[in-house]
């Protein structure tokens, strides 16, 4: 799936996409009104190798492309280009099905009695430590299929349904065999921290000691990620509990994110404290926690396929904007609480539930979410930026998310290489 490296460096144009949003040139934080995105007409993308080199107007691209012998795929009819979509919180890894929870969560009960009486994450665990690396390597390779269909180039991956050492290192090491074998960048990051596991003796202390001991140096010697996470919440780690163990996996050179906020307050307040990348979920946060976030430097990130997947409030969005935070936009894809998996539908979504422009929704599915996984050379289109970008057989960028997820993109770009169509399985 990876390009050959003669393929990688021949310059490549292609257009004319009618209108390109290249996301250039926009505030890292605080509200975007429509009127902002900057609209690019009758453009073409350079490419040479995996960047972009040029973006311009076509037809003065396609005369010097002829003349110097370019490679050109001139597209016809209408289209609309943005930056490939990075979705920058998932546990795509896993196996194994919740539709049980779904089931009870819609008669009536909340996902964390679900989570006491044996179900919700160790349910999950249960299912992925009886698979093998290989075959979670696979289900994540099959899974990052439908997210290229999807326009998705970069996607964030974590552990945390394994819940030991010997477990967590297992997912770890099927994300790192899955990477070269599919078409978009992973970025794993270990969520041993995500729930007690059940079938330890030991306080949660004792857990997170263990982790520290014998788990995020082989991490870090493996070079299997280099983010940690941890859920923040009754019923899985309280922030005294937990920031010990963030405080040795930062002094390691971990980067922090947390599930913070989700249905009761503290992990946003831990975020900011600690210094962390995102705080994700926020479902719960009020004006103090939205207020704090907003002055920080911390990118808040909701995850409306968990406000779908729950049947739950939505993150507040609109007053995060307003308050001058930065809003990335992310799938949660998991086996439990977000099932669907479709990041596109569910900013859609949130857009039209929170109020949230569409420069804002885009924002969050681009550059905004690039700066929740500290990724510098994506998610804007501009010259020595990677060349990833999806188009939309429209003519105004208006149709995509009013379509809410229904247009799905027609071919999808990755470092300069169209994804094959075999990626498309809708
Ligand atoms: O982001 N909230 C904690 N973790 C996941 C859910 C994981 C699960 O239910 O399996 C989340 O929603
Ligand atoms: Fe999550």
């Amino acid at each position: 799936m990876k390009s050959s490296p003669t393929e990688a460096t021949l310059p490549h144009l292609i257009g004319p996409i009618t209108q390109l949003l290249p996301m250039s040139g926009l505030p890292a934080k605080g509200a975007l009104p429509d009127s902002a995105l900057p609209v690019l007409e009758n453009t073409g993308i350079l490419m040479e190798g995996e960047r972009i080199r040029e973006i311009g107007p076509f037809d003065k691209l396609e005369r010097d492309a002829r003349r110097s012998g370019t490679a050109v795929t001139h597209l016809s009819g209408e289209h609309v280009g943005l930056p490939g979509f990075i979705d920058a919180h998932t546990h795509s890894c896993f196996a194994g099905s919740r539709a049980r929870d779904y089931a009870l969560r819609n008669s009536g009960r909340t996902y964390l009695e679900i989570a006491e009486s044996g179900g919700g994450i160790w349910d999950s665990v249960t299912q992925t430590r009886k698979a093998s690396r290989e075959e979670l390597g696979s289900l994540l390779e099959m899974r990052c299929r439908q997210f290229a269909a999807d326009g998705i180039t970069t996607l964030e991956v974590k552990s945390g349904y394994g819940l030991s050492i010997a477990e967590e290192l297992k997912m770890l090491r099927a994300i790192a065999d899955a990477a070269p074998r599919v078409a978009q960048d992973l970025v794993p990051t270990c969520l041993a921290a995500h729930s007690m596991p059940r079938d330890m003796e030991g306080s949660p202390e004792a857990y997170l000691e263990e982790l520290q001991a014998g788990l995020l140096p082989v991490v870090l010697k493996e070079g299997l990620a280099r983010r940690v996470d941890a859920f923040v919440e009754k019923g899985a780690f309280s922030p005294s509990q937990i920031l010990p163990y963030l405080e040795f996996a930062q002094k390691l050179g971990f980067e922090i994110t947390l599930h913070a906020d989700q249905f009761t307050t503290g992990g946003s307040e831990l975020a900011i404290r600690v210094g962390a990348r995102s705080a994700d979920h926020l479902e719960a946060s009020g004006p103090a926690e939205i207020a704090a976030l907003a002055k920080s430097r911390v990118v808040a990130t909701a995850l409306p396929g968990a406000t779908l997947g729950l049947g739950c409030g939505y993150t507040p969005a609109r007053a995060l904007l307003d308050a001058g935070a930065c809003l990335a936009i992310a799938s949660d894809y998991n086996p439990g609480s977000a099932p669907m998996g479709d990041l596109l539908t569910q900013a859609a979504i949130l857009g039209a539930a929170e109020k949230v422009t569409h420069a804002e929704v885009f924002a969050g599915i681009t550059f905004r979410a690039a700066i929740a996984l500290g990724l510098d050379d994506r998610g804007i289109l501009a010259p020595g930026m990677l060349a990833d970008f999806v188009l939309f057989d429209t003519d105004h960028y208006n149709e995509i998310l009013y379509h809410q997820g229904r247009l799905r993109p027609s071919s999808v770009w990755k470092k300069g290489r169209r994804l094959p169509d075999n990626t498309a399985t809708q």
